[in-house]
């Protein structure tokens, strides 16, 4: 490797523009060029590839915005303090991501969604591998305090036969707005969580509270930079699914409520009109399972058509 991309002392008057084979170019440039070129050893030609890419971008994103020193270690500043914030059931990483816009574009550019099939959207970083199972029509709810919810469908395939076996991992958060991965977890357990499996007729219920309106989390890194930058903080009420089945592709995306008051204004892009559905207000009353009801309550009923694999 040259080292005349290194600092020297002596007096430019010009830096010359580069060309892509790296001749003659500038120093900067002979060092992005020195670097694909090491990287072009790579064995595996999806990471050859994926290396190229983010060097050269990376690269050029520093040269456009000319990187400063004291900028390049505020960010390495902060995603050791983002690691510090991650613990099983909380990426923080991911909610970096989330709010850069950069998983949304990866479910929207990944995600087969024929028409008829129920469109995905972000993960979020609270999902907890190994959640407590529920018989179907369990309460859920726990620890979670908020108004009842009793939520129900069906998981179909795409020519609308039930879908059997199907492993549905359902989490939100209560009305505080929080998940319990915020609230001692570890003491607590699981609360506003669970997993079912759909039986012959591919049928999905539960009962648990509703979710509201909630921040991204206050007390992380990325909130940081949401400060700093659009103010735009807020996630829409929403359920969290992930649904894994045999012969199908695995889906995880939300249902949203379409009395969310931000529903334009999610911080991580996640909303798609078709996620967005109708938590119905009762006072009093039967709920669907034949409950006798007193005061608020809401319900849920929502299909979900699986792509096959
Ligand atoms: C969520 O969907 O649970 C979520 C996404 C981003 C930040 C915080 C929470
Ligand atoms: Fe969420």
């Amino acid at each position: 490797m040259t080292t005349d991309h290194l600092p020297t002392h002596r007096a430019s008057t010009h830096t010359p523009n580069t060309t892509r084979d790296g001749s003659p170019g500038s120093a900067t440039d002979r060092l992005t060029q020195e670097v694909l070129r090491r990287f072009e050893l790579t064995p595996d030609p999806r990471l050859r590839d994926v290396m190229r890419s983010l060097i050269e971008h990376l690269h050029a994103f520093a040269k456009e915005v000319k990187l400063r020193p004291e900028e390049w270690l505020l960010a390495m500043k902060t995603l050791e303090e983002t690691g510090r914030w991650c613990a099983p059931g909380r990426n923080e990483f991911i909610i970096f991501s989330d709010v850069l816009g950069l998983s949304m574009l990866t479910v929207m550019q990944n995600a087969a969604s024929p028409p008829g099939a129920t469109e995905a959207t972000v993960m979020g970083p609270f999902l907890v591998e190994g959640a407590p199972q529920f018989a179907m029509g369990a309460d859920i709810s726990a620890a979670a305090v908020g108004t009842p919810l009793h939520a129900q469908g069906r998981v179909l395939d795409l020519q609308g036969h039930p879908v059997a076996n199907a492993v549905i991992d359902v989490w939100h958060s209560d009305e505080r707005g929080l998940y319990d991965v915020q609230d001692g977890f570890e003491e607590n357990g699981a609360w506003a969580r669970g997993q079912f499996t759909t039986g012959a007729d591919g049928h999905w219920r539960f009962w648990s509270v509703m979710p509201v309106d909630y921040p991204v989390p206050q007390d992380g890194t990325a909130i940081e930079l949401l400060r700093a930058t659009t103010g735009r903080s807020m996630r829409p009420a929403h359920l969290h699914f992930r649904i894994v089945a045999p012969g199908q592709q695995p889906l995880v995306t939300h249902l949203f409520d379409r009395l969310s008051t931000v529903l334009t204004e999610d911080a991580v892009y996640g909303v798609r009109p078709t996620l967005v559905v109708d938590f119905r207000r009762h006072d009093g009353g039967t709920a669907p399972d034949g409950r006798p009801m007193e005061g608020h309550w809401c319900a849920l009923q929502h299909d979900f058509v699986l792509t096959g694999v």
